[in-house]
């Protein structure tokens, strides 16, 4: 079935098609080849919302998918330029009825965006390099002065992120020597039966204070269950509106985490019932657009994921737009802090970062009086 959702990517093809390939002066089936390449972009994307059950695209083999996502990028990439370009061919047609250069101008935005892709999906498929952050918390015990909290979020295994990178995520993270280790969602895009092995090095990740998560919302497009029992054998655990205290002599600190909004079951309030007073609270919640209403709850910081960054300049600020203001890096939240982490990776369909780099996070909490 066709879904309305793909009419965007359609037509964000068809604008390249004839903004990019048709001014070019080159041979007719050039074009016609180039134009080819430009609605490849597409096939993934309309194999996920076009097929029959039993095909998942997220089962590609990897090189394919990574071609096919590099080209989907390549797609919006060259849209974005193309907007410029075409503004500047609008200024020189009307506004200052002089002669423009559609073929050279096609051509710049051609190779420019080929060029940008291939830089932006090496930046969007390496491994991420550690970010680290000393973060002051009001009422922090002393004996938690300097503890270490690794984040990982958004590691999408999928068709372009596999075992490979999940190992090497899982040794950069250990390598760090982190007290706990926080995962605030999307692990994964696909079904158990065939992305388990990729995510079985999460095993592997050590930390004093264990392992602690909440679901993203992609957990919940495939086996939502079936993923926790998976996750949970993996010795993660996950926060559904609960939270832990964890205990240094009589320092304590408590871990509280939200489900994802997907699932209908979000409830800050509730993960904080019966939590010790004065102590401090960090949050997971996936997505950072509930600080506001999180903020008044007493809460010292909040660590989210989910915008990824941005990824690309102009996507940046849409993302920001659809997420109440929030879309990278710290920010004072009515006297809440609130770290948005651009993700240890992304959703596979769309694997490019300029100007957005993933990182693995590492916070040293100091005490503040
Ligand atoms: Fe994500």
């Amino acid at each position: 079935m066709f879904n309305p959702f793909m009419l965007v990517p359609c037509l964000i093809c068809l604008y390249d098609v004839l903004s990019m390939i048709i001014p070019l002066r080159i041979p007719a089936w050039a074009k016609l080849l180039l134009s080819l390449l430009i609605v490849s972009g597409i096939a993934k994307m309309l194999l996920l919302r076009m097929t029959p059950a039993g095909f998942d695209v997220y089962e590609l083999p990897r090189n394919l998918a990574l071609i096919l996502s590099a080209m989907f990028s390549f797609m919006i990439a060259a849209a974005i330029m193309l907007i410029v370009k075409d503004i500047l061919f609008i200024v020189c047609k009307i506004f200052m009825r002089s002669n423009f250069p559609a073929h050279y101008a096609s051509l710049t935005v051609l190779i420019i965006a080929a060029l940008t892709t291939v830089y932006g999906v090496y930046q969007g498929t390496k491994v991420p390099d550690v970010v680290t952050h000393e973060v002051k918390i009001k009422g922090l015990g002393k004996n938690f002065d300097g503890l270490k909290i690794a984040m990982l979020v958004d590691i999408h295994v999928g068709s372009v992120n596999r075992r490979d990178f999940v190992q090497e995520v899982v040794k950069k993270t250990n390598a760090l020597n982190p007290d706990l280790i926080l995962i605030p969602g999307d692990f994964v895009d696909g079904q158990v039966i065939s992305k388990r092995n990729d995510l079985e090095p999460l095993t592997q990740l050590r930390s004093k204070f264990g392992v602690l998560a909440v679901t993203g919302n992609h957990e919940y497009y495939y086996d939502l269950n079936g993923w926790l029992k998976t996750l949970s054998g993996f010795g993660i655990r996950f926060l559904e509106n609960e939270h832990v205290t964890i205990s240094s002599g009589d320092s304590q600190l408590v871990i509280a985490g939200v489900p994802d909004p997907t699932g209908g079951n979000h409830n800050t309030p509730k993960a904080l019932e019966n939590s010790p007073v004065n102590v401090p609270v960090i949050l997971m919640d996936h997505q950072p657009r509930f600080a506001s209403e999180n903020s008044k709850l007493g809460i010292a910081l909040q660590i989210s994921g989910h915008t990824h960054g941005g990824q690309f300049p102009v996507i940046s600020q849409l993302v920001q737009r659809f997420n109440r203001g929030f879309v990278r890096g710290w920010y004072d939240v009515d006297g809440m802090k609130l770290y948005v982490s651009p993700g240890t990776s992304q959703w596979d369909g769309f694997p490019m970062r300029v100007a957005d780099p993933s990182e693995i996070t590492l916070f040293v909490l100091r005490s503040a009086k």
